[in-house]
């Protein structure tokens, strides 16, 4: 964890729940899909900002498991913009040295957007600065399924041994496998839950939640949260 030139403590890992592109829009009289549009460039930017303040990794859930519940309306448009930012993406990727990833299940797209995520992850993994995840067809019970029936097809092929698995092999099967736990979470639009949110990773986690709407976060925001990061005491169980 490193700490910059005011003697702030930087997180290594910041998730968040980009939430309120829906009211963003509302609040201006526009179609929810504009919220998003509008959302969608706040991530780029995000990346931008994560990169230059030293996190070292940085995850955002973009679309739930539970977010297909949504009119189809509003699911083909977030597809369309998936589409138009895989692209975008790998350019900003490319050219601020970020290694994207992806994690949720991806199976559920269309054959294209699975393409598309494959490529970014391959023409990325040599980048060596901040490490961007997208959470997109995510849910940490889906993952966490997952997990489970790899771990058990694993022991019933003899690979693994049911009395061997430590809390190290269960974090081994799961999509953030090799990253560490994220240090902290923070939540736009006020909203106080975890929306089925890396359920495992963040145990730990220091939660902040932000009035702000997604669409309007920004490089104040993003301070104000690591200033109330720095303010936490982490115990991790023990007495301090
Ligand atoms: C977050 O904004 C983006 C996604 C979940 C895809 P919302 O669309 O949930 O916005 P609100 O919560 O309705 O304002
Ligand atoms: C969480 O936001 C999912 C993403 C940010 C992708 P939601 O807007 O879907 O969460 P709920 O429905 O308010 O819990
Ligand atoms: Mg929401």
């Amino acid at each position: 964890m490193g700490e910059n030139q005011s003697g702030m403590v930087i997180p290594k890992h910041v998730a968040i729940i980009l939430d309120g592109n829906g009211r963003w829009a509302k609040k201006r009289g526009l179609p929810r899909t504009m919220g998003h549009k509008e959302g969608c460039v706040t991530v780029e930017k995000t990346v931008e900002l994560a990169a230059r303040a030293g996190i070292e990794y940085l995850t955002v859930y973009g679309f739930s498991t539970e977010n297909w519940k949504r009119s189809s309306e509003e699911v083909g448009a977030l597809m369309q913009l998936f589409r138009y930012y895989m692209v975008r993406l790998l350019k900003i990727a490319s050219s601020n040295n970020v290694r994207v990833c992806m994690i949720g299940d991806r199976t559920r797209f269309d054959a294209d957007i699975i393409e598309g995520i494959n490529r970014l992850e391959r023409e990325t993994k040599t980048n060596t600065g901040l490490t961007f995840v997208i959470a997109v067809n995510y849910g940490g019970r889906d993952e966490l399924t997952r997990a489970v029936r790899r771990i058990a097809s694993d022991c019933a092929a003899g690979r693994l041994c049911s009395e061997e698995i430590k809390e190290e092999t269960v974090a081994s099967y799961l999509d953030t496998a090799g990253m560490p736990d994220p240090d902290l979470l923070i939540r736009t639009s006020g909203e106080i839950r975890l929306s089925n949110y890396l359920l495992w990773q963040l145990a730990y986690t220091e939660i902040y939640v932000t009035d702000c709407l997604w669409p309007d976060f920004n490089q104040e925001e993003l301070e104000k949260a690591i200033l109330a990061y720095n303010k936490r005491e982490r115990r991790f169980g023990g007495v301090k």
